[in-house]
Order: C-alpha cells, then sequence, then structure tokens
C-alpha cells in the first residue's frame, strides 16, 4: 500500500498551478455520450476517478484517448447501454452517465449500491426527475434497469435541494428531449455553468444555469467539440490551507476567484493577506493564525462541503474556538478523529465540530478515510513538528493529481513510498 511521508514545519514559497476540475470533468466526460463524433477536453486532469470514467466509456463502446492534458472521445462506435458493476462501485458519480445514457441510447442499465464514506448517497431526485422526463426505471436491488419507451420529453422540475448531481443528470438527460425542461432551485456551483457551457457548445440550448432556475430547449443531436475544463476550485482551496499552516506565502495560478469567493473571506478571517488577481490568487500567512467565527457548508454559493476539511486543517492552529457545521453530508468529519492523532483539539458531534486552536500539531501514523479527509491529513502534515504518514491514499488520488508533487515543487518535504 502505498502511503506519503511528509516532515513537516516547512516553509513553502514559490507558485502552484490548479489542475482541471474533478467535478467538471466527470459530468463534461458523461456529457460526451451525447456528442455525435469527436470531443476534446482540454485540461482534463489526470485522476484515477477520470480515468474510471474514460473506462466506462470504453465499455460503452466510445473510444477514449488521453493524449498529454488533453482526453478526446469519439462516440462513432457507442453500441452499450451497460455500466459495469465494479466501475460504478468505484466511483459514486457515475450516475451521471445515466441522463447522458438515456438521453443518447434510450436505454441503460447501470447499479447504484448506495451508500460511501461520506453517507448515504441516495438519488431519489435523479430518479424522480428523470421519471417525470419520462424514463421508466426500476429499481432491483441496487439495479437500475432503464428505458425512455418513446423517448425523453420536457418537464418542469422543482428539486427539494439544490442537488449538483441530481441538476447534471436532469440537464443531460433534457438536451435532447422532445420540448422544453425548466429545473427549479437548481445547483448553482459552477460545475454546472461548465457543463452547461460545454453542452451550448456542442448545440445545446441551455439558459440560466447558475442561477436557481434553468431552461433547456430540446434540440435533435449535438456534435462534439474542443472544450477547455475549468480549474477545480477545491484543489485551490487545499492549497491555500497548506500555505495557511504553514505560515507560508505562495501564489496559485490558474484560480478563478469567482468560484472561491466564499472561501476567501475565511483565510482572511484567519489572518491571511489573500490577493486575488485575474487569473490567480496571492495569500501570505506571515502572522499565526486566528480562529474564526463560524463556518456553515451550503450549496453555492456558500462555503462549499469539499473544502470543509481541507480548512479545518488549518484551523487546528489557529488561536481560540472555530465552529465548523456541516450542512451537507451526514459523515463527513471523518478525517477529526486523524486530526486528533496530531494533537489536534476539535469536538465534533453531529453536524457541528468545535477546534480548538493548538500551538503545534504533531506528526503521526493516519489514514485517508476520505478523498478531501485525506487532503486535510496532508496539509495539517504541512504544518506538524516531525513526521506523518498518510495511508490509503488511494482517496487522495481520485481527485488530487499527484499531490507530493505539487507541495515538493513549493518546498514542502513530501515523497510517496
Ligand atoms: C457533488 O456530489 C460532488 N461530486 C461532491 O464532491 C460534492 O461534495 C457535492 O456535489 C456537493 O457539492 C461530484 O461532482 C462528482 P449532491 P453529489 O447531489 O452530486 C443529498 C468531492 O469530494 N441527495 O449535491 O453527489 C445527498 O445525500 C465530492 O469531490 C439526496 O438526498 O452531491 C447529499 O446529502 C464529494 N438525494 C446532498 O443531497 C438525491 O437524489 C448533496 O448531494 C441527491 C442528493
Amino acid at each position: 500500500m502505498q502511503r506519503l511521508v511528509i516532515d513537516g514545519e516547512k516553509k513553502l514559497s514559490g507558485e502552484l498551478y490548479v489542475h482541471g476540475a474533478k467535478n467538471s470533468a466527470l459530468p463534461l466526460l458523461a456529457a460526451c455520450v451525447l456528442a455525435r463524433g469527436e470531443t476534446v477536453l482540454h485540461n482534463c486532469p489526470r485522476l484515477s476517478d477520470v480515468y474510471a470514467a474514460c473506462r466506462i466509456l470504453t465499455c460503452l463502446g466510445c473510444k477514449c484517448v488521453r493524449d498529454g492534458d488533453s482526453v478526446s472521445v469519439n462516440t462513432d462506435s457507442l453500441s452499450h447501454f451497460n455500466v459495469p458493476d465494479e466501475l460504478m462501485r468505484e466511483m459514486r458519480s457515475s450516475i451521471v452517465f445515466l441522463g447522458a445514457i438515456l438521453g443518447r441510447i434510450g436505454r441503460c442499465r447501470l447499479s447504484f449500491p448506495g451508500g460511501c464514506e461520506l453517507g448515504p448517497r441516495p438519488i431519489d431526485m435523479h430518479i424522480s426527475a428523470l421519471r417525470q422526463m419520462g424514463a421508466m426505471i426500476k429499481e432491483d436491488h441496487g439495479i437500475l434497469d432503464c428505458d425512455v419507451g418513446k423517448g425523453l420529453h420536457g418537464a418542469k422540475i422543482v428539486l427539494s435541494f439544490p442537488s449538483v448531481g441530481a441538476t447534471e443528470n436532469i440537464i443531460l438527460a433534457a438536451v435532447t428531449a422532445k420540448g422544453s425542461t425548466v429545473i427549479h432551485n437548481a445547483a448553482r456551483e459552477p460545475e454546472i455553468t461548465d457543463l452547461s457551457r460545454f453542452l451550448n457548445s456542442c448545440g445545446a440550448r441551455i439558459s440560466g444555469y447558475g442561477e436557481n432556475s434553468i431552461y433547456i430547449e430540446g434540440v435533435e443531436k449535438l456534435s462534439g467539440c474542443d472544450y477547455e475544463v475549468m480549474p477545480d476550485r477545491i484543489v485551490l482551496a487545499t492549497y491555500l490551507s497548506a500555505a495557511a499552516v504553514t505560515g507560508s506565502e505562495l501564489t496559485v495560478l490558474n484560480s478563478r476567484v469567482s468560484d472561491v469567493e466564499a472561501i476567501l473571506p475565511v483565510f482572511e478571517q484567519m489572518g491571511c493577506i489573500v490577493c486575488p488577481y485575474s487569473d490567480r490568487i496571492y495569500i501570505s500567512a506571515k502572522r499565526s493564525l486566528k480562529a474564526v467565527k463560524t463556518i456553515r457548508t451550503m450549496p453555492f454559493p456558500g462555503f462549499p462541503t469539499d473544502a470543509q476539511a481541507v480548512v479545518m486543517a488549518a484551523l487546528t492552529k489557529a488561536k481560540g474556538t472555530s465552529i465548523v457545521i456541516e450542512n451537507i453530508f451526514s459523515n463527513r468529519f471523518r478525517h477529526v478523529d486523524e486530526l486528533l492523532r496530531m494533537g489536534a483539539d476539535i469536538k465534533a458531534e453531529g453536524k457541528v465540530a468545535v477546534v480548538d486552536g493548538v500551538n503545534f500539531l504533531s506528526g503521526a501514523k493516519v489514514r485517508a478515510t476520505d478523498l478531501r479527509g485525506g487532503a486535510a491529513l496532508v496539509v495539517a502534515g504541512l504544518g506538524a513538528q516531525g513526521t506523518t504518514e498518510v495511508s490509503d491514499i488511494k482517496y487522495i488520488d481520485r481527485g488530487y493529481e499527484s499531490i507530493e508533487n505539487a507541495f515538493s515543487s513549493v518546498g514542502a518535504s513530501i515523497k510517496r513510498v
């Protein structure tokens, strides 16, 4: 089993580059199923989840080839509608292929075993919306067997919660459905905007994305195009947290300030100097960190749940008491126990974690519990005295392109063994 070994408390300096967003690349790769001919996605990150999505495309009969930072997908030989069980298990978010496969082929069969490391991952909103659009979906022992019959048609859908995945699945099913679809209480995350812009480049007619209501006019067919995947806003938050916890100054390139407007004020409250420019963000954490009053994770444009763990890792050394409230997932404090092994002082109960800053963290052997929890342990290790060993780093590789090379390039002592 691979591990990351970190000798902490090294000052970081220099520039880091934010790679393409995992949570945009995945729905974009699913969306390629809808486009005839060839699509090329640039700035497509080298992540195990992206590789899993490419394997799903290959299983469907598409040609999926990586060429440097770009991935090309050709759907001319698309012929299957079955997503293998092992691939569904490997990546919960494969559910987003459902809408695209139904839109292109009209049939889809995939397993959805439900829970994952963050707690239950229900898909009730996905299913009920697709049924509203004419899909017949049979659920039996975790297998979804779907058929669109005479074809999908537009519908007026009101989401009870602005679910990112449900919004993506509905958009993917609606772009070639008959008639128009409106999604009220839609997710407003930047990845939804990225998906909508991509689909419009393929010939779709989507408007209102980024707002509460999204409008889609069904079109006959979509054609492949070239598209650049947006930068990963959570990787950006991770790099900012590493600068904060090590008292460093860093410039983070390929940053989109509009994606992190709820995150930057938190670093300023911690006492960091944050200077956003058009495509980069400078951060300096020269002074010791101060606790922040309360962080509540919320749907975009609120503070993102995916940044909760890495920011908490920085808060463990912030003087005073910070309150972190996790409103999105029911089991997203699993990194707390591991941070306690490093000397952090955190009390987590239900959706609230109380973080009392300590003067220093001590290196320890810790285990990644999930993707962002694992990244939080790397951040804590960078800011801890002594050596930290992080195991189960397969979780981290799902969302970070060689995290050890990134941090080594700015002076950290971190290596993969
Ligand atoms: C996406 O997951 C992201 N994953 C998650 O990032 C992110 O944390 C989440 O959105 C929230 O921003 C990808 O984009 C691949 P949701 P998703 O549907 O779509 C409940 C990471 O670390 N819900 O917005 O699954 C659900 O249980 C990952 O990169 C239902 O109840 O998130 C959760 O409590 C982790 N029924 C809440 O809504 C449904 O039908 C938010 O889920 C769907 C969701």
